[in-house]
């Protein structure tokens, strides 16, 4: 990967995304999204760490921001300018009702690279990498690393599961999803630029048996 991330997603994304059913799922899906995943201790302590030790008035932007809860909602109401994107129009109605203060605006993650939406100093990323294939990770975060001033933020999570664009059923719908394990996952956030500054693995049993339990892993990153 060259120093400049942006280009090198350019070339990647020449080839041809795929992103088809993503968007219809969350869209499908809406709030029983929230109503599935109830208990977000994780989530919201990583978002605590991004919230707080940015300064407040930072500008930060929520990636795959969903239905802006809790994550864009906790940003705002610890005085950030938040910025959100999502693939879903469905999931966007929602969090702009959730978080009116909030610029919410439609779009796929890979979009970012041209930095139409700007520079950031901190990113919450939760659970929308995992989205993606696994080719395509490394430069999604290191579009996003380029994407934040130097020392900026990123609270990312994933799922930890060694599985690569695979399909499964989730609420009723089937999404393609990619995960690694820890120490791989260690790798690909360090080779894409950053420092972990924290880590928290949890497992987690959804409130709906159509989501099977997962290990939740949440990474505190520096941009390096
Ligand atoms: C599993 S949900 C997580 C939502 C939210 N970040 C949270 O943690 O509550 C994934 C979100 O990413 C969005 N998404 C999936 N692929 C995307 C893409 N390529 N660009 C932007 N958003 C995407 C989906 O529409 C969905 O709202």
């Amino acid at each position: 990967m060259s120093a400049d991330g942006r280009r090198d997603y350019d070339g990647y994304a020449r080839l041809g995304l795929d992103r088809s059913g993503q968007a219809e799922a969350f869209d499908a899906i809406g709030d029983r999204y929230d109503e599935a995943f109830p208990h977000k201790d994780g989530q919201l302590a990583s978002g605590a760490w991004l919230a707080t030790t940015l300064p407040p008035g930072s500008r930060v932007l929520d990636v795959g921001c969903g239905t802006g809860l809790p994550t864009a909602r906790q940003l705002a109401d610890a005085g950030h300018e938040v910025v959100g994107i999502d693939l879903s129009p469905g999931m966007l109605d929602l969090a702009r009702a959730n978080v009116p203060e909030a610029a919410f605006h439609l779009g796929d993650l890979a979009g970012l690279r041209d930095g139409h939406l700007g520079t950031f100093d901190g990113i919450a990323a939760f659970f929308s990498l995992l989205m993606l294939p696994r080719a395509e990770i490394p430069y999604a975060l290191r579009m996003l690393h380029d994407l934040l001033r130097p020392g900026g933020l990123l609270a990312l999570s994933m799922v930890e599961a060694d599985v690569d664009d695979y399909a499964m059923p989730f609420l009723g719908n089937t999404i393609r999803v990619s995960g690694y394990l820890r120490d791989d996952l260690r790798q690909v956030v360090r080779d894409a630029g950053f420092d972990i500054a924290g880590e928290n693995a949890l497992a987690y049993a959804p409130a709906s048996t159509d989501v099977p339990p997962e290990i939740q892993i949440f990474l505190d990153l520096r941009r390096a």
